[in-house]
């Protein structure tokens, strides 16, 4: 990796015009933001542009590119044999290509093809690093002043979830954090990992914690309340509301020690590392990485992804425009999981379970939708969670699982592709998280063989003439 960061970190230096290209979401944006002020620092002349997905358009687009330089970030792994330019940089996590020759060859080198994917040195795309992780590692080999960046790294793999797996991040994810915080753009904290702890008022925070959730107290107000009312803290002050970040430290460490309590088993679960951002003022709603990361979201996931990018780079001025999207973004999440409930919508088969949106959700946000069903008590956390939302090429698909599933041997990347391809459509992504887009009249075929490479993905990694066990309905 250290020898095709340092001949990327040549053919980016070199190029007089760079066409940057990246991903809508949080992990995207933060790539897109340290691709930016890489080459804004650098001097060269570049545009920044913004993509769901890469799909034949795009494709030709970036193979007729006039910049000497098209870099790529947090997409393109996945569709590597159809990019046939010379000058293009890849800093992706997607699971690549298998019809890639899968690792850079002195050709690749020649021709002017750098793809930098932590999948093809032998790490974990899904929780090890992000696609802002490898921009953010390519940036600092450009120039190691680049560290002050690495601190959008942090947000990108927070946004993506990879702190989730281990309740911290690891891997490069976490030297890349140990950089931020020696920068002293990060403080790495201990804490409970809900949701919200700078900008949700109290109850919320509690009321909303999920994954794991907190019995008798989420999705309870009555219960919240009682709890802070028993553990002696006010839920506001001066009459106004007080966050979770806003406690002090004896009030901090009751609650946690109760919840903790209260948590049993999941207790392990729901504690770990927080990553503060120590530039941002708490009630900014950036000040905490899982807050900047959704704002970030609801941002790039509502079509202003160009906003999301401004906050990276510290204008505050976009601020206004991203509080406001911020606020859509939560309606649109409320109303679609009120939506899924209300109507009975979420389905179950014997390996999967799956629902479909049609044009209640839209299709940037279906799989944020889709990760929250299966975090939350109406589902079953033991089989993944498929979701269909309508679109504009077709039904757009989003796939979820636990890592317990992926330990055992599931691979939702290779899932949506395989199945995806079958019924004439096109998908890809990660292990744990993963989507496709396919033609609307076949949804159902399509579910019948995502089950059967669900089980057989599962039944293979099983011991030999064994059988599925914890996949079964319980
Ligand atoms: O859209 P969603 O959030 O469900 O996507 C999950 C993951 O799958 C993302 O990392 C996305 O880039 C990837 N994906 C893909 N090809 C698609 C759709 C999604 O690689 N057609
Ligand atoms: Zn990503």
């Amino acid at each position: 990796m250290a020898r095709d960061l340092a001949s990327a970190a040549r053919m980016v230096r070199d190029a007089g015009t760079v066409r940057v290209v990246t991903h809508i979401d949080a992990d995207g944006i933060s790539a897109g933001a340290i691709a930016d002020i890489t080459l804004d620092r650098l001097g060269i002349e570049h545009t920044v542009g913004f993509e769901k997905k890469i799909t034949d358009e795009v494709v030709a687009s970036v193979n007729s590119s006039p910049e000497d330089l098209v870099w790529i970030c947090d997409l393109g792994s996945g569709y590597l044999s159809q990019f046939d330019r010379d000058g293009l940089v890849i800093t992706d996590h997607h699971v690549p290509d298998p019809k890639w020759r899968g690792r850079q060859t002195l050709l690749d080198s020649f021709c002017g093809l750098q793809h930098l994917n932590p999948h093809t040195y032998g790490i974990d795309g899904s929780f090890e690093v992000c696609g802002a992780g490898m921009t953010y590692l390519l940036s600092k080999e450009i120039d190691p002043a680049n560290v002050d960046l690495a601190y959008l790294a942090v947000v990108g793999a927070v946004g993506d979830f990879q702190d989730s797996s281990n309740q911290r991040l690891v891997g490069p994810n976490a030297a890349i954090a140990r950089d931020a915080e020696t920068n002293g753009d990060l403080l790495i904290e201990e804490d409970l990992r809900f949701f919200g702890r700078d900008t949700r008022p109290l109850v919320q925070y509690l009321q909303y914690a999920s994954d794991p959730s907190i019995p008798g107290v989420s999705d309870n107000a009555k219960g919240c309340l009682d709890l802070l009312d028993s553990l002696g803290i006010p839920p506001k002050s001066g009459g106004r509301n007080r966050s979770w970040s806003e406690l002090d430290p004896a009030e901090h460490d009751r609650a946690v020690g109760r919840i903790m309590e209260i948590l049993g088993d999941d207790a392990r679960k729901a504690y770990g590392e927080m990553y503060r951002i120590t530039r941002y003022d708490r009630k900014s709603g950036l000040g905490d990485a899982k807050e900047f990361a959704t704002i970030l979201n609801s941002c790039g996931r509502y079509d202003d992804a160009p906003t999301g990018l401004r906050v990276c780079r510290g204008d505050v001025g976009a601020l206004k425009t991203a509080e406001e999207n911020r606020a859509e973004h939560r309606r649109h999440i409320s109303a679609a999981l009120s939506y899924i409930r209300d109507n009975h919508l979420l389905r179950e088969r014997r390996f999967i379970q799956w629902f479909d949106a049609g044009t209640e959700i839209k299709e940037t946000v279906v799989g944020i939708v889709a990760g929250m069903v299966l975090s939350s008590s109406d589902c079953r956390r033991n089989i993944p969670i498929i979701a269909f939302a309508d679109s504009e090429d077709g039904v757009k698909v989003s796939a979820r699982a636990n890592r317990d599933l992926v330990d055992r041997g599931l691979d939702l990347s290779e899932v949506m592709k395989t199945a995806a391809e079958i019924v004439g459509g096109f998908g890809g992504g990660h292990s744990v998280a993963a989507g496709a887009t396919i033609p609307a009249d076949r949804k159902e075929e399509f579910l019948d063989i995502v089950e059967d490479l669900v089980s057989s993905q599962i039944e293979r990694s099983e011991t030999p003439g064994g059988r599925v066990r914890s996949i079964h309905p319980s």
